[in-house]
């Protein structure tokens, strides 16, 4: 974002600063809580490094290119087309969701206007009475996908100031309409079968009421305008129609309810819908900024801690193939699962200030996230599973409802909601890795490679963070400001006591984090330069049914299997599997087929571990970073060959601490997100006959 823009910006929000107080002055209204840190508008924060080469692959991958030729974005109802994948109508707006901040943070003008072109389409094609988008009956209008475009929206609003009134007041005619509408017995979010209703047959929207105010608390607290109440009522119609679905997240998120077995041997509901609950993580808390209900914040936090404990993936994402597995590591886990992951945590944690929910949305961001892309950002994972010896069409089903090709890369490999979702992880991480604290105290909270310009009381500043994170604990700050302020930088909670610091190139310091989890620094000269030594250590994960998992800082690491005679086809049809005509796809559009060519089947010694710098981690990394060979660090073990069957067309479960003899072999294991074929679960070698 440029000077006269941040200006610009600046001067909206102290005019509607007023406004806002103005509003509450003259009704003593309701006041939504305030998050604990405050998000810089969309364009402060920009990437380099190895990020920003993964934002230029997204840019100019898959993710950047649907727009132009994938039916269910160019040929969407939204833009007067006649594709839907869904009765949700819900395709193009996940696109726009994720459009806006890659355009943004890339600052990409074939991208901005992609998405300036569908901006002036659906808002000069708002209807007469308010709605936003193609459906003119009744038993179409759902709301749920107007909140995909709304969260596009409010994005695009903090952007760029000068669409900020005109998104704004479409903001407030749809608000009026959805008031009335759910008001009459929530028409639009409940279906009502005698009115023939077929926008929601499976209860998604009503799954996730929470996520339209999320956007409607944004217009509440920024641009009220003169319809405070209406707003907030229809926030509480919102919450109040979820209920009356009895899709009350609250109801779910108690012990005994919860459940702590996965598919096949629980009972499915919206709120066993792995996606669904990635997103209802959040839930709570939008309630909480109204109702202040305290039990509300544990209940987060229980609600946090059960699905990491039950089914949380070794990459950080959730184990669900539709409707939540455990922790098999056969079970799959989807991508959407992985970017809602990434968003949820760094919410809660915007919210909260809690270092684990920050973790969590690292984990799920250097792990999960990057598994499931090719690396050139072509192709992508319906489902990864944390053991994953070939990438195919499976010759049986592992996962619960999902199709046995869903762990392909490829265009559309199950349900096209990844194709049109998996673009808003790097983006929305991005622009949550910098928060603000009161008036001046800045947070840097998502680490990685990342430069934050912007202007705090009338002063211009940047942060410049130079790191290979998290392929290196090393991180340099370049600041520069003409005030006094506060920095303060997440320390991780896996940060080992012997991380140091030192500011000027002074002499270093051991890391001392407040009882936040943050090292903070009183910046008083015009530039300072602070270097941060991250000590990173091997981690054993908690073993499961005797397998573990390796860590080292925030990366899982895999056993990196080879898969040297790689082929692929035409992209198939999701719907029946058929290849697409060549008019549905581009010549860089494949459904890949990885077939192991090493082997998968060890069992390690957990304590044979050692570390390995393939080339130095902190000069300039290789692109794509996640690739098998692009990782600077690796890790070595002792490995032997067992007996490990394959069930359900893939690898079965771990052998549980099998007898190995003779020779062990030195295996390699990599970052996961760069081994497309994996194994992260491993069974311990019993070595009582070695
Ligand atoms: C203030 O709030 C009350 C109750 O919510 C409402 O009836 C009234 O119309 C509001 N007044 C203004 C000026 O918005
Ligand atoms: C309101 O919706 C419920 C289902 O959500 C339905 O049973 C009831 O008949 C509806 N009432 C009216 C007046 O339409
Ligand atoms: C607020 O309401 C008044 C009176 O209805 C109207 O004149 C004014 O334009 C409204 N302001 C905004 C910002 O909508
Ligand atoms: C407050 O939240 C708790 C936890 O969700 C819930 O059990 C309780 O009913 C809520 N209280 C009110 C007054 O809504
Ligand atoms: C679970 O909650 C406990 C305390 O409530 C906390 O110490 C722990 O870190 C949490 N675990 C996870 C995985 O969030
Ligand atoms: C995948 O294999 C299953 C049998 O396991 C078969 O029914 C299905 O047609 C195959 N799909 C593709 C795309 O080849
Ligand atoms: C820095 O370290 C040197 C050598 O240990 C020591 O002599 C010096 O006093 C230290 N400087 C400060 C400012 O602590
Ligand atoms: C911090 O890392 C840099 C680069 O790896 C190294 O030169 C320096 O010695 C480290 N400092 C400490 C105190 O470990
Ligand atoms: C995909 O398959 C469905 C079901 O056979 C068919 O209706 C649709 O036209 C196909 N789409 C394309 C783009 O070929
Ligand atoms: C390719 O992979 C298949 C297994 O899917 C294997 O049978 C074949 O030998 C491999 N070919 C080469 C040239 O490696």
């Amino acid at each position: 974002m440029n000077l006269l823009l941040l200006l610009l910006y600046n001067f909206i929000e102290v005019t509607l600063f007023h406004t806002c107080a103005m509003a509450l002055q003259t009704n003593n209204s309701l006041v939504l809580v305030p998050f604990r840190y405050k998000a810089f508008p969309l364009g402060s924060i920009t990437a380099s490094g190895w990020l920003n080469d993964q934002l230029r692959l997204e840019a100019n991958g898959l993710a950047g290119n649907l727009f132009d030729f994938y039916r269910y974005v160019a040929e969407s109802t939204w833009l007067g087309g006649t594709y839907e994948y869904s009765e949700l109508h819900e395709s193009a707006p996940y696109w726009f969701n994720y459009i806006v901040p890659l355009a943004y943070i890339v600052d990409d003008s074939r991208l901005k206007s992609q998405a300036q072109q569908f901006l002036d389409y659906t808002l000069s094609h708002q209807a007469e009475d308010g709605w936003l988008g193609p459906e003119t009956t009744r038993q179409t209008r759902g709301v749920w996908a107007r909140s995909l475009f709304l969260f596009g929206l409010t994005q695009y609003a903090e952007a760029e100031p000068s669409q900020t009134e005109r998104i704004v007041k479409a903001m407030h005619r749809f608000t009026i309409l959805l008031n009335s509408m759910l008001r009459n017995n929530f028409t639009g979010l409940i279906e009502q079968h005698s009115e023939g209703d077929d926008f929601d047959p499976w209860g998604f929207g009503t799954s996730r009421t929470h996520e339209l105010p999320v956007s409607l608390q944004w217009l509440y607290d920024n641009y009220p305008s003169n319809n405070s109440d209406l707003i907030w009522e229809t926030m509480e119609l919102m919450f109040a129609g979820g209920r009356q679905a009895g899709r009350d997240w609250t109801r779910f998120f108690v012990e005994g309810v919860f459940p702590t077995l996965g598919t096949p041997n629980i009972v499915t509901s919206g709120f066993t819908h792995g996606v669904n609950l990635a997103e209802g993580l959040r839930y709570p808390t939008v309630l909480y900024r109204m109702t202040k209900n305290e039990s509300l914040i544990p209940q987060t936090f229980n609600a946090v801690n059960w699905t990491y404990l039950y089914h949380g993936s070794r990459a950080g994402s959730i184990i669900a193939d539709e409707h939540l597995g455990n922790l098999s590591p056969q079970r799959g886990s989807e991508t959407c699962m992985a970017v809602e992951m990434m968003f949820s945590m760094a919410y809660l944690y915007r919210f909260y200030g809690v270092n684990t929910f920050a973790d969590n949305a690292e984990r799920a961001a250097f792990n999960a996230l990057p598994a499931a892309l090719s690396p050139d950002w072509w192709a992508h994972q319906y489902v990864q599973q944390t053991n994953q010896p070939w990438s195919r069409n499976l010759t049986a089903q592992p996962y619960f409802n999902v199709v046995p090709y869903g762990n392909t890369f490829g265009l559309e490999p199950n349900f096209p909601c990844c194709t049109v979702n998996h673009g808003q992880g790097y983006p929305k991480f991005v622009a949550s890795s910098y928060v603000l604290e009161g008036e001046s105290s800045i947070i840097h909270s998502l680490l990685s490679p990342t430069t934050l310009r912007t202007i705090i009381r009338g002063s211009e500043l940047s942060i410049s963070c130079e790191t290979n994170y998290p392929f290196s604990g090393r991180l340099r700050y370049s600041i520069s400001c003409g005030l006094e302020f506060e920095f303060c930088i997440r320390i991780p909670s896996w940060a080992t006591a012997d991380s140091t610091f030192r500011v000027d190139a002074n002499n270093w310091s051991s890391l001392l984090p407040n009882s936040d989890g943050l090292q903070c620094f009183q910046i008083s000269s015009r530039k300072t330069t602070i270097e941060v030594n991250l000590t990173m250590a091997i981690n054993i994960g908690e073993p499961r049914n005797g397998a573990v998992a390796i860590y080292y800082g925030p990366l899982l690491y895999a056993l990196d299997i080879e898969y040297a005679n790689a082929t692929y086809h035409g992209p198939l049809n999701f719907t029946d599997q058929t290849s697409l005509p060549a008019d549905q796809i581009t010549p860089e559009t494949h459904d890949w087929v990885l077939d192991a060519t090493s082997e998968w089947r060890y069992a390690i010694d957990p304590t044979s571990l050692t570390l390995q710098e393939r080339f130095p981690a902190d000069q300039d990394l290789k692109s794509p970073i996640w690739d098998r060979q692009g990782p600077p660090v690796v890790i070595w073990a002792d490995a032997w060959v067992v007996s490990w069957e394959e069930t359900l067309g893939t690898a079965g479960l771990p052998p549980v601490n099998p007898v190995v003899s003779g020779e062990s072999t030195r295996i390699r294991l990599i970052p996961y997100g760069a081994a497309k074929l994996h194994i992260a679960e491993f069974p311990v070698a019993n070595m009582l006959g070695v």
